[in-house]
């Protein structure tokens, strides 16, 4: 077992830190507290290679590998955990799966430019009555001629508002339940296609959130993702890396809450010396660190999987519900070592904790993970 990373892993770790430290940083609580779409910094991400960071060349992608992706999560979501859902979404549910199974021509029409990050991708699974019984799709599609009309709903998408290029899936022979879900790429502007008020969050409050709808919306035949019926199976293989995105971004809040509380335990007073003297307090930190670096392992674990062409649906389930769990004990804990000044907005702690709780949700909540994982374990 190898626990080192390559000069070009290292390289674009410390790329993403950078970028992070001296352009995200600075506006971070102002967005959280406005709720405003990074545009500015999602395009700059784009411009660095993040956005399409799995893409291979040829599609016009960074193509490097998901230990890379996951280093660069970390690093983007300490900061900012907005813009690591952000990212995530394009590059593991949008790009990752175009390019494997999209069309020549999606892939030069749509991939290409999602993966410089001129455009920006959604992915479109969630129902009002179809969350986690993702199988009860209600959207439906319907083949006229060389279209397919949908009609329907979909809530909670990331990006929603402000992505060009949505994954939406359809139901489109009911009778076949799941294998008879079918994937469509809809452009933005499509008539027919709207979307809702973004939604007031707890945590991720700069990345955007809403429903979207669908009234006769006409869409070519050629934007089918992979065929007709594969629909479910798309979104569940794309799901699995999906799972390490976001257990990256977990894995990225918990750094940030035990940074922030290490730092703030060295300085603050308390009985005549610095907290971080205590043992109370050094226990708590000695607890966090265990858990982001386990977190960590299986984050990475998972990654090495996937880059290996080996199964990593079980693994990238575990990574996910660990980190998501450990992302909210660590953001309570530094609250707790933070006092008052952790109650308060202009500490960023508190944002950890209202980040991390969304990460045990989104993506399949805890819940699923559990499924996912014992599913696994049963099956040999
Ligand atoms: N990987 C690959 N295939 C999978 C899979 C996985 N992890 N889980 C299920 N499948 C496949 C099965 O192999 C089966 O395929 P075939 O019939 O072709 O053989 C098919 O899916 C159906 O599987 P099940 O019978 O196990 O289906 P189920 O209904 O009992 O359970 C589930 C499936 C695992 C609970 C699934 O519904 C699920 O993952 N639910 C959670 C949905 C989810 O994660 N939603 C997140 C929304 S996206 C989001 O949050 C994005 C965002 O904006 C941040």
């Amino acid at each position: 077992m190898n626990f080192e990373f390559t000069e070009e892993q290292l390289m674009i770790q410390q790329t993403a830190r950078e970028f992070a430290e001296s352009e995200i940083a600075p506006t971070s609580i102002e967005r959280d507290k406005e709720a405003k779409f990074p545009a500015e910094l999602v395009k700059k991400l784009g411009e660095l290679g993040f956005m399409g960071m799995m893409v291979s060349s040829q599609y016009d992608g960074t193509g490097l590998d998901t230990i890379s992706y996951v280093l660069a999560m970390i690093e983007i979501s300490k900061v900012d955990a907005s813009l690591g859902v952000i990212m995530s979404v394009n590059n593991s549910l949008v790009t990752y799966g175009l390019e494997k199974w999209g069309s020549d021509f999606i892939k030069e029409k749509y991939l290409k430019p999602l993966a410089r990050g001129e455009k920006l991708g959604a992915f479109a699974l969630s129902e009002p009555e179809a969350g986690s019984d993702a199988t009860q799709q209600h959207t439906y599609a319907v083949k006229d001629g060389n279209y397919w009309v949908l009609n329907g709903m979909k809530n909670w998408i990331t990006n929603g508002h402000s992505a060009d290029y949505f994954l939406v899936m359809a139901q489109t022979d009911k009778e076949k339940a799941h294998h008879g879900i079918t994937t469509f790429l809809v452009e933005k502007g499509t008539p027919g296609f709207g979307h809702g008020v973004k939604e007031d969050k707890l945590g991720i409050r700069s990345s955007d959130t809403c429903s979207l709808t669908f009234e006769n919306c006409k869409v070519p035949e050629e934007n089918i993702i992979w065929e007709v019926g594969k629909g479910f199976n798309f979104a569940m293989n794309t799901l699995n890396g999906g799972r390490i995105g976001i257990a990256s971004q977990a894995v990225g809040i918990a750094e940030g809450a035990l940074d922030a509380a290490t730092k703030y335990a060295k300085t603050r007073k308390a009985f005549g010396t610095e907290i971080s003297n205590h043992q109370a307090i050094q226990f708590k930190l000695a607890d966090m660190s265990t858990k982001v670096e386990a977190a960590k392992l299986l984050t990475l674990q998972a990654a090495a999987l996937k880059d290996a062409g080996k199964k990593y649906v079980k693994e990238s389930a575990m990574a996910k519900l660990y980190s998501s769990k450990i992302a909210v004990e660590c953001a309570l804990e530094a609250i707790q070592i933070h006092g008052g000044y952790g109650y308060v907005r202009e500490y960023l702690v508190e944002r950890y904790l209202r980040d991390a709780k969304i990460t045990e949700i989104y993506e399949g909540t805890s819940e699923i993970q559990r499924i996912v994982i014992a599913r696994e374990l049963l099956k040999d």
